[in-house]
């Protein structure tokens, strides 16, 4: 049994980092039988779950959407705010009626909440009828542990709080044929002072380069059209592996593959160098699309959030991104309510996003996570004051999103086609370059490629086109 413990998960060395390959495990012990996989939070863990399906697939697993049917239940979980953190212990109530009377279904929690020590604290407390506490840092040994759940009915719990490996070449099955994620980092060393990644990842670890354009154009060979580089802060890229190659050079090799579409998630504004925006503008298939979490416009909050730029610093990033990528759209992260926020301060984030009109925004209250020093600051905001900032805010990051949209009616833009349509089957559904959601009027067998949309209509939340001929 490894149970984590935050102050191993806190501490950081210069120790290297390992790069290992995966060790295969050869027994089809799944065989006929399922699993059900249940996926909370952000890409990072969608990735995570594409692994997971990947090893459980090799052993001979396979998988259902009914968790009545299923021999092992698996919840990738999130730990960011509270209310991921509820949801997956309400379905745990749910799957321990399920378990009481199918003995032989074995249960994990695999994701951010395995780290936290609160987390595992109650489990071993109050849901001992689990089998298996699996951490973000060894996903690579799922398949012995579900094994020896199997064999030993007993809780295993692993979760080490160590630094953290690099594992290359572990299984995957992902979801889509045409879009597919490419973690290039892991881990993260900001210390963000609300965030509780840097302790449920770890250690910022970049991937071998090599690794990852092999990735890419093994992607590209067969047919994918769009990949997304991944990492909790991507603009730091091999910081802690090279000393003269960073996230610029892996965009302008990644570019040079030709694969069709290269986009990147998610930026600090810290790490952002003029020759990223150089290479974005450069190369036609690095998608014009920028995530820029700000977090907040006071310079107060943002140094008591260990976020180390002014709003200043960023509305200047900002406006040379705007000016140099031509048909850029930037979307942002906004938290409200962080401790000791005064209205004033509240005000300064307003002015912020009526002087950045973001193309989108993802707004968040703060939720407190055990373990941070945001969560032990004096003056905690009410919720009552937190939830009337959060719907002012959207309000005024609605409109600039609607503008925004608006602005692409009557344009000519080639779409990346995924799908059929959720809001109308007779119509397919895809990506603009600057990342904007389009439902089109498109013969389905345009899914998969790239085709020109003409932008007939905007909605708050999509765009509305039709093929051009
Ligand atoms: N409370 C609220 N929002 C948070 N985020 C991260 N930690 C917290 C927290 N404790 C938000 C940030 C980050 C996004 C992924 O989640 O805005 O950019
Ligand atoms: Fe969290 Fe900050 Fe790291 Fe992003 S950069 S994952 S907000 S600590």
């Amino acid at each position: 049994m490894h149970l984590p413990n935050l102050l191993d998960a806190k501490r950081r060395t210069t120790k290297e980092v390992n790069y290992l390959d995966y060790e295969n495990n050869p027994s089809l012990f799944g065989l006929n039988k399922k699993y059900y996989l249940r996926t909370y939070g952000c890409q990072m863990n969608e990735h995570d779950s594409e692994n997971i399906k990947g090893i459980l697939e090799s052993v001979g697993f396979i998988s259902t959407d009914i968790m009545e049917e299923s021999d092992v239940i698996i919840l990738n979980t999130c730990a960011i705010r509270e209310n991921a953190h509820n949801k997956v212990f309400g379905l745990l109530g749910r799957i321990k009626h399920f378990r009481e009377s199918n003995s032989n279904v074995i249960v994990g929690l695999m994701g951010c909440m395995s780290q936290e020590e609160v987390v595992v604290e109650e489990i071993l407390k109050n849901y001992k009828w689990m089998d298996f506490v699996l951490g973000t840092h060894n996903i690579n040994v799922l398949a012995n542990v579900i094994k020896e759940c199997m064999d030993n009915k007993k809780l295993q719990v692993e979760v080490y709080s160590k630094e953290g490996d690099i594992i290359e070449g572990i299984p995957v099955k992902r979801d889509s044929n045409i879009t597919a994620w490419v973690n290039i980092m892991l881990g993260c060393d900001k210390f963000c002072t609300y965030c509780i990644v840097p302790y449920a990842r770890g250690k910022q670890r970049s991937r071998k380069k090599e690794d990852i354009i092999e990735e890419i154009k093994d992607l590209k060979e067969k047919g994918y059209k769009e990949i997304t580089l991944l990492g909790q802060n991507v603009n730091a890229y091999g910081k802690d592996l090279y000393n003269d190659y960073n996230l610029s050079n892996l965009l302008e090799d990644a570019a040079k593959t030709n694969i069709d579409r290269i986009r990147f998630v998610t930026s600090h504004p810290w790490d952002f160098t003029d020759d990223m925006i150089k290479i974005i503008s450069k190369y036609k298939n690095v998608m014009p699309y920028i995530h820029l979490p700000v977090q907040s416009g006071s310079n107060r909050i943002l140094k008591l959030m260990g976020r180390r730029y002014t709003k200043e610093e960023y509305l200047e990033l900002y406006k040379k991104i705007r000016d140099n990528i031509e048909g850029v759209s930037i979307t942002t992260d906004i938290i409200v309510g962080f401790p000791s926020e005064t209205e004033e301060d509240f005000k300064e984030t307003l002015d912020l996003v009526n002087k950045c009109k973001f193309d989108g925004a993802f707004t968040f209250i703060y939720s407190p996570r055990e373990g941070t020093p945001a969560a032990v600051m004096d003056n905690q905001v009410d919720e009552s004051v937190k939830s009337k900032r959060l719907k002012e805010l959207n309000k005024i990051v609605n409109k600039y999103s609607n503008e925004s949209n608006k602005k692409m009616e009557g344009t000519i833009q080639k779409c990346l086609i995924l799908g059929v349509s959720e809001k109308d089957s007779n119509k397919v559904m895809g990506y603009t370059e600057n990342m904007k959601l389009v439902n089109i009027k498109a013969p389905k067998d345009t899914i998969g490629k790239i085709i020109d949309v003409k932008i007939e209509d905007a909605k708050s939340f999509s765009l509305d086109g039709v093929i051009v001929k």
